[in-house]
């Protein structure tokens, strides 16, 4: 019987994956024997990232084989139309994790429709495009896994980051619609939701909130690892552990979920 948590061979776009919680799952999937496509923007890092995959593809003796494919998911045609050729020269990738930056914090007051347009741009219209490029051949194999990279405020909106709240439910709802219409054809869709993990992107957040606040971003941390039941901030490779486990043939009868990786910090379920 074959090992229900492997995914040897499996071809893999892993979006987002020159850094944090991208780069993780990458690195997860490539444990797990994957073959990852990465996409980012930074080639130069993407190929730093490629390497390391590779020697942990040969710690974990697979066969390798990974590779990087430059795109700005700004731009959702051009990131589509890279991905096609991509798949015209590779085949077809069966899992697809959908992630990227994260839209700048500020009130939603203030923010302007060309915000919102930017965010949905990035994170719904540029994961729609990719879900319609790579639909085909997981339908053919009758076999897919979608995985998007949400945030914690999928579960109750985050004050002061008005147009990702915004975004993020938005992406859930197409996720959760999309499960549905894809379910019978043996594709799952699932939403991670980070809580705060330490990433390049948090690192960002704490250095604003503390100029604001005229503090260091060293209290910010230690304010909001207070705030979480765990008493800590996450790390990448915990969500990674999640996203892994989406992606295995061992969860196969989970799909249309939205689940917390988030050390607590929830309100609710
Ligand atoms: N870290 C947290 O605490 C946390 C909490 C909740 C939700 N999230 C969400 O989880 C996602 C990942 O967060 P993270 O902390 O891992 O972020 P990160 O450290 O900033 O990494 C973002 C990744 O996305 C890529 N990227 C950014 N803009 C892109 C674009 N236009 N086109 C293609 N790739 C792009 C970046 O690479 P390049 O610069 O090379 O393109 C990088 O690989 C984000 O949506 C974030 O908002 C994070």
């Amino acid at each position: 019987m074959k090992n229900p948590d492997r995914l040897d061979g499996v071809r893999a776009l892993v979006c987002g994956a020159s850094a944090g919680i991208g780069r993780a799952i990458a690195r997860e999937l490539a444990r797990r024997g994957a073959r990852v496509t990465l996409l980012a923007r930074r080639r130069n890092v993407l190929e730093e990232a490629r390497e390391e995959l590779e020697a942990i593809s040969r710690e974990h003796g697979s066969a390798g084989g990974h590779l990087v494919l430059v795109a700005d998911m700004d731009d959702p045609d051009g990131t589509a139309a890279a991905v096609r050729a991509h798949l015209e020269e590779h085949g077809p990738h069966l899992v697809l994790v959908h992630n990227s930056g994260g839209p700048p914090a500020g009130p939603i007051v203030e923010a302007t429709p060309a915000d919102f347009e930017t965010a949905l741009r990035r994170h719904l219209f540029t994961g729609h495009l990719l879900v319609r490029e790579l639909l085909p051949g997981m339908r053919e194999a009758g076999w897919g896994r979608v995985i998007n990279v949400v945030s914690l405020s999928v579960k109750a909106p985050i004050p002061g980051l008005g147009v990702s709240n915004t975004t993020r439910w938005a992406v859930a709802a197409w996720a959760k619609t999309l499960a549905g219409e894809v379910a019978r054809d043996g594709v799952t869709v699932n939403c991670v939701l980070p809580g705060y993990t330490e990433t390049e992107r948090l690192a960002k957040l704490f250095e604003k909130i503390a100029g604001e606040k005229g503090t260091t971003p060293e209290e910010v941390a230690r304010e909001t690892a207070e705030r979480i039941p765990a008493g800590r901030l996450g790390r990448p490779e915990e969500v990674a552990a999640l996203a892994g486990f989406l992606a295995s043939p061992a969860a196969s009868y989970v799909t249309g979920t939205a689940i917390p990786v988030d050390g607590g910090a929830s309100p609710g379920l």
